[in-house]
């Protein structure tokens, strides 16, 4: 399949967050970042320009994809790291694969310990919401003809009408919904929910990397390296 190059520019974001609770812990998640891997070695593999942003995963990709169109890989550790690099990278990219498992709460600053001792009174810890990454790109480049795409994991029961409210809420042009096994397994499982009311579904479970090529096909069949800027 062929894509034009300069039009062709995709940033994808994978793998956990890691908020730090002292010098040494953190809150974290079970996210492998392999989704987002595989889209961006897919994605490479067919000559897009691709940046992807990895969090804090055990193995380092290197690079991705053939040498000539490898993606660039950039790593974050925090939301907040993540953020940064988002509002770096989106300008120059015409669409957004939001992969990341990014965490909904992270301690509070401000506790300043280089390390929490053992006491026996146990220990509570202090949450604040993250901010809502994905809206916010969604907000910073309305009306400029890039194409957003989140994901849902959540439990079957609730995985479409969780999956359409996000498409409303964070103002997304389509939602991946996959079930909480999705999570560190080598297959996934999924439906798209496109604005406008299109659904795609995978023909069952299948392995990661078929799915990103099966994501990208969807994409260039709904004409995303050709939107314009309203
Ligand atoms: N996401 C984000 N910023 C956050 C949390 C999530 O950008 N602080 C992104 C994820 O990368 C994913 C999508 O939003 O693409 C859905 O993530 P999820 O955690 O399922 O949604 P929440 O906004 O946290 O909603 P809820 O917890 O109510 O399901």
């Amino acid at each position: 399949m062929t894509t034009p190059r300069h039009h062709a520019s995709l940033l994808i974001t994978a793998g956990p967050t890691h908020e730090p609770i002292d010098r040494v812990r953190f809150i974290g998640n079970r996210s492998s970042g392999r989704l987002g891997v595989a889209l961006a070695a897919e994605a490479a593999s067919r000559g897009l320009n691709v940046t992807l942003l990895l969090g804090p995963v055990g193995t380092d990709p290197g690079r991705l994809g053939p040498p000539d169109t490898a993606a660039r890989v950039v790593r974050f550790q925090t939301t907040a790291d993540l953020q940064a690099l988002l509002r770096e990278h989106l300008p120059n990219n015409r669409a957004l694969i939001m992969a990341a498992a990014v965490a909904d709460y992270r301690p509070r600053q401000g506790r300043g310990e280089e390390k929490i001792t053992r006491s026996s009174q146990g220990l509570t810890l202090d949450l604040e919401a993250t901010p809502d990454l994905l809206a916010e790109c969604a907000s910073l480049c309305a009306g400029k003809g890039k194409t957003l795409i989140g994901f849902a994991l959540e439990p079957r029961d609730r995985l479409r009408a969780s999956a359409l409210s996000k498409l409303e809420r964070k103002r997304v042009d389509a939602v991946v919904a996959n079930p909480l096994e999705t999570m560190d397994a080598p297959t996934i499982e999924a439906s798209v929910f496109w604005r406008g009311g299109a659904e795609d579904s995978t023909p069952g479970a299948i392995p990661k990397e078929r799915f990103a090529a099966w994501l990208l096909d969807l994409m260039q069949a709904r004409d995303v390296w050709k939107r314009e800027e309203a």
